[in-house]
């Protein structure tokens, strides 16, 4: 396996963080960080297509985000639902395919209305996808895909003597997507936060001081570039990664 020497990572999974600290170091209402976070979602989703990233997955909402003060939790559905709303043409023109990962069925129903119709709307572009983390959890994704996993033995579709990664690993929100290459956290916090827990086995991690409404195309580019300097051995020794010539 020889490792090329610009490789765009094909996954790239963001843990969008510090919306907080960016208007609190304002002196603004943190509701305007998330403001300024949909900005950069919107930026971003096109810097990465820019760069040759196929799969962009955003942490956007997470199971535990319903902890909040009601009032932001609040702020944040309704920032989520004028966002979609106003992308739906830009994803069509542009050809962006929107899917989600996690229980959008709690969500509001103005916000489910609108994934459906963004989802229904772009599924048949195929050379880039953003995925929405929405009420997301990977704890709950794995309780959710052991009950499907469960019901479909049951049912017979599945034998449990044949049970293995690759089987149990279709019943995951993730069901049909590749692996993450590449997770970035922004804000200097270095925690994975129960995003992607058996996705990112094998992911290179970047994490970046800067707080997500300043993440720029820039650290985009640098955290690729930081990929690129890593040697992914899923396991194996470095020698056995050699191209047989270089031996
Ligand atoms: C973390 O910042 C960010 C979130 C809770 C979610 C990210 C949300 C957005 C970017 C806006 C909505 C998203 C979409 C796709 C429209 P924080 O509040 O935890 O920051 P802090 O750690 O500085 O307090």
């Amino acid at each position: 396996m020889s490792v090329p020497a610009t490789n765009v990572p094909h996954h790239v999974a963001i843990i969008m963080d510090g919306n907080g600290r960016w208007a609190t170091k304002r002196g603004l209402p943190r509701i305007e960080g998330h403001r300024r976070g949909v900005e950069t979602v919107r930026t971003t989703t096109f810097a990465a297509r820019d760069l040759g990233v196929k799969m962009l997955t955003l942490y956007a909402f997470s199971i535990e985000n319903w902890k909040r003060p009601q009032e932001e939790v609040g702020a944040l559905m309704g920032l989520l639902e004028y966002y979609l709303k106003k992308e739906l043409e830009t994803f069509v023109r542009d050809r962006v395919r929107l899917r989600t990962i996690g229980r959008t069925e709690e969500l509001p129903e103005g916000v489910q209305k609108v994934l459906r119709t963004t989802i229904e709307e772009t599924k048949h572009f195929t050379d880039y996808t953003l995925v929405l983390a929405l009420n997301y959890g990977a704890r709950t994704e794995m309780v959710d895909a052991a009950r499907s996993y469960a019901a479909a033995v049951a049912a017979g579709k599945e034998k449990l003597n044949d049970s293995s990664w690759s089987t149990f690993s279709r019943y995951l929100y993730t069901a049909d997507m590749p692996e993450p290459d590449l997770v970035i956290r922004t804000s200097g916090e270095t925690r994975i936060s129960n995003f992607l827990l058996l996705q990112a086995a094998y992911a290179e991690f970047v994490f970046q001081p800067v707080l997500w409404p300043d993440f720029t195309k820039a650290d985009l580019a640098a955290a690729i570039a930081d990929y690129n300097r890593r040697e992914r051995r899923f396991g194996l020794t470095s020698e056995q990664l050699k191209p047989a010539a270089a031996k």
